[in-house]
């Protein structure tokens, strides 16, 4: 069952179907869906509604999806885990008009924090495509540390893209958190 998370700004949350006119309308923009990996551009309302039905409670915090909401505003965005192979790979996105105000470095702690809780993994996988410095900068505040290279396919784009492949260890994150 996905928990709810609370921050100073934030409440982190199961996705829900509400969440579809908001969820179209931020990922229906290629400064977002253009830096992810998974996500079609355009984006349409009928693939936040697929979406969205697709987000079933999971056991595993491997699996495990998050809704930012803004206090005052609602629906933002979203910060979630897969497995990929064995193991965890957090993957984050924000709608443009709330970059720069700290709001994916406040969920990510939580959801970071609310992670080693739940799992006995013993690191988070990431990465970023090559030319997001933003999202890079973002990931080694917190932690990560480049592992190496290697190519992933990014469905806005349509091509296969260089990408940063990123891990932040559980020792590192519990010092850090002391
Ligand atoms: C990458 C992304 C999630 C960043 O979200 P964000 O909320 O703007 O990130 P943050 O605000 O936490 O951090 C960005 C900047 O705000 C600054 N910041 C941190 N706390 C702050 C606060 N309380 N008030 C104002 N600014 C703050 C950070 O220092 C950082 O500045 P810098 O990078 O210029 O040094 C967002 O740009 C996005 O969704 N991009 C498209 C999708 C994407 O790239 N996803 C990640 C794929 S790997």
């Amino acid at each position: 069952m996905t928990p709810s998370l609370l921050t100073s700004r934030l409440i982190l949350r199961p996705p829900q179907l509400g969440d579809a006119d908001a969820l179209a309308l931020y990922l229906n923009d290629f400064e977002v869906s253009g830096n992810l990996a998974r996500v079609p551009y355009p984006y349409l309302r009928s693939d936040a509604v697929a979406w969205l039905g697709s987000q079933r409670p999971r056991p595993a915090a491997e699996e495990t999806s998050f809704a930012i909401e803004l206090a005052g505003v609602g629906y933002v965005g979203h910060i979630g885990y897969q497995k990929v192979g064995e193991v965890p790979v957090i993957g984050y996105w924000l709608g443009k008009p709330f970059w720069g105000r700290g709001i994916m470095t406040e969920a990510a702690i939580a959801a970071i924090d609310w992670f080693f809780e739940a799992s006995d993994a013993s690191d988070i996988y990431s990465g970023v495509f090559h030319f997001n410095q933003p999202s890079l900068a973002i990931q080694k505040r917190l932690g990560f540390t480049e592992t190496g290279h290697s190519t992933l396919l990014c469905l806005a784009r349509g091509v296969e893209l260089e990408h940063i492949d990123t891990k932040l260890a559980r020792s590192v994150w519990k010092a850090r958190r002391q």
